[in-house]
């Protein structure tokens, strides 16, 4: 049965002590839940990943980092290695998110080395696809999801595969209230389960997990997960907040 996942992509918020209180805060609340078959994951910036990994070795949740660079070390001023990463055991690491793809002008190919990099040192991907608002109205949002993946993830041996997970973010979505109708959410994991049952096999697409993101919040979470290909979501603002955040990981 393949993991259901809400992990909480934080950005570029939060001070260090303002931080700590949310870590905490989340793992009181996690205390009392039963989280049969899903998964918590902390995304918070690289500078608070050492305290959400401290409290996490005793609480429901996994840790994961929002970038990481392809090389093992070197010079790279500035960049995080996925050696770093797994000494400090952080479990996932997201890439290909739409920000890094527009901000930082992180090309398909350059992602696949990061994926790489990730799977080399156990860390999961959660590898983050989606097309823009002029690309849908375009109707050519599944091309371009097809074409991230291919591009980026389908190079993977079958092994490999089975670790990643994806996550399915419509740029137009994200931050913007403006969330995908559960039947278009649907259509897309669907899509992206044939591509990577058409490319390996049915029965490891049926085990992969794919994330839904962009503006998801309490009040729509549950309508979202309810979607046979819906396994969780990826969520930024709402999971700057306890409330928001634990109001989603009810939904599931
Ligand atoms: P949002 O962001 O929930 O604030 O729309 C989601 C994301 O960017 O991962």
């Amino acid at each position: 049965m393949r993991k259901r996942i809400v992990a909480g992509n934080w950005k570029m918020n939060k001070n260090f002590l303002e931080a700590e209180e949310l870590v905490a805060k989340v793992a009181d609340a996690l205390e009392t839940r039963k989280l049969k078959n899903t998964v918590v994951v902390l995304c918070p910036p690289f500078p608070y990943l050492e305290l959400a990994t401290d409290i996490a070795c005793e609480a429901k949740f996994s840790v994961g980092a929002q970038n990481v660079y392809p090389d093992d070390s070197g010079a790279f001023t500035g960049e995080v290695s996925p050696v770093m990463l797994e000494s400090m055991e952080v479990e996932y690491c997201i890439i290909g998110h739409s920000e890094r793809r527009k901000y930082f002008h992180e090309s398909n190919e350059f992602l696949a080395l990061k994926l790489n990099a990730l799977l080399k040192h156990n860390i999961i991907p959660v590898f983050c696809c989606g097309e823009v608002l002029d690309e849908r109205n375009a109707k050519k949002h599944f091309k371009v999801v097809e074409k991230q993946l291919t591009e980026s993830v389908f190079h993977l041996k079958k092994d490999q595969m089975a670790q990643v997970v994806i996550a399915y973010e419509p740029v137009w979505a994200i931050g913007t209230g403006v969330n995908a109708t559960p039947a278009q959410a649907q259509e897309m994991h669907a899509f992206i389960r044939g591509l990577i049952a058409k490319k390996y096999s049915k029965k490891l697409a049926d085990e992969i997990s794919i994330l839904y993101g962009g503006s998801c919040n309490a009040k729509n979470a549950a309508e979202l997960f309810s979607n046979p290909d819906v396994d969780g979501g990826l969520i930024g603002g709402a999971s700057l907040k306890e409330d928001d955040f634990m109001g989603i990981i009810d939904s599931l």
